[in-house]
């Protein structure tokens, strides 16, 4: 509700962006990482975001951001050392969840990528919500 109060009336994606990112990450105690990565050309470029620094450029099909891209699929990775080419962009991440954001004409143009210090803590009402909220 606070998002979609936030949002109406703004077109721009970068601000949507900005906006869903700040509720997000100040309402959800486990998220330590809440961010974006945009498709550029043939890679994901970072931002907008919250959380301590991240990698700013990420190729498709590697990490966990660049395997939501490529399958166009969600990603809820419950122990990143066991998920093959994960990112380490900051070592306290334990568990990760990577949603697909898509444009009117069902081409991904972004992930959304939240990370968690602790171990698998990401189900499926995680999923569902965050689904949700991405209509761009
Ligand atoms: N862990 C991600 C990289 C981005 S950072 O976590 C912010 C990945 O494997 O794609």
């Amino acid at each position: 509700m606070r998002i979609q109060g936030l949002l109406s009336g703004e077109t721009d994606l970068v601000a949507r962006m900005a906006g869903m990112v700040s509720i997000l990450h100040g309402a959800m105690p486990h998220f330590f990482w809440t961010g974006f990565y945009r498709v550029v050309g043939d890679e994901l470029v970072i931002g907008p975001y919250q959380g301590t620094p991240g990698c700013s450029r990420i190729a498709r099909g590697r990490g966990v951001c660049g395997t939501a891209w490529e399958q166009g699929a969600i990603q809820v990775v419950a122990d990143v050392h066991a998920f093959p080419g994960h990112i380490a962009c900051d070592p306290r991440s334990e568990s990760e969840i990577v949603v697909p954001v898509r444009d009117c004409r069902g081409e991904v143009i972004a992930v959304l990528d939240v990370d968690s210090a602790e171990k698998a803590a990401f189900d499926e009402t995680d999923q569902r919500w965050l689904e949700q909220i991405l209509c761009f």
